[in-house]
């Protein structure tokens, strides 16, 4: 069994990213979980005096979050042309440990028009020595209200590419272990 982490970048109750990351989890081929880590919103903000003894609750729990999965998915929207803070944070919670390195990772877009925030995370990730998986999946959810959203996600086409964008990856993370 494959055993993903989904990270949506959004805090947003109506979140795009996050019904997408939802989507994920329910469309996986049968030898793969995904599960969501949903705490992005009680991470502390990043601080190098606080690792080691001092790491908080939350920021270890995302931490054994990362550390026990097989592989990470994120996906994430982009605010003036960056990565969000919450996401930054909690990546910045990541880059001092084992977690990242050589942590098979794929990038997912609900927005088609996020290319300065998906440039900067791949730019990031790989700092951090993620192994970033070149495929990515996007699905144009931008500005589409929740049951648009949850129509979209249940289509046929779309939730066959979620199962393949998956299970390819799943493909990824064997051949790097
Ligand atoms: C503060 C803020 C800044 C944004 N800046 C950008 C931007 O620079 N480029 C862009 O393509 N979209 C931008 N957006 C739009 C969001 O990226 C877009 O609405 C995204 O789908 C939201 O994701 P969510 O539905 O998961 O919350 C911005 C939205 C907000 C709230």
């Amino acid at each position: 069994m494959i055993e993903i982490v989904a990270i949506s970048g959004s805090l947003r109750a109506a979140s795009t990213n996050s019904a997408l990351v939802a989507a994920l989890a329910t469309n996986v081929p049968a030898d793969c979980r995904v599960t969501i880590y949903d705490g992005l919103g009680l991470l502390p903000i990043f601080n190098p005096d606080d690792e080691g003894e001092r790491t908080p609750p939350e920021a270890a729990r995302l931490i054994d979050a990362v550390t026990s999965a097989g592989g990470v998915i994120v996906s994430c929207p982009e605010y003036a042309h960056g990565v969000p803070g919450g996401l930054k944070n909690a990546l910045d919670w990541l880059v001092s440990r084992d977690a990242a390195v050589a942590k098979p990772a794929m990038l997912v877009h609900a927005s088609p028009r996020s290319l300065f925030a998906r440039a900067a995370l791949a730019e990031i990730m790989r700092t951090m020595s993620f192994s970033l998986y070149e495929g990515e999946l996007e699905i144009a959810l931008l500005g589409k209200k929740p049951a648009e959203v949850e129509a979209i996600l249940g289509e046929d086409a779309n939730r066959q590419a979620m199962r393949e964008a998956v299970q390819a990856f799943a493909d990824f993370i064997r051949r790097q272990t």
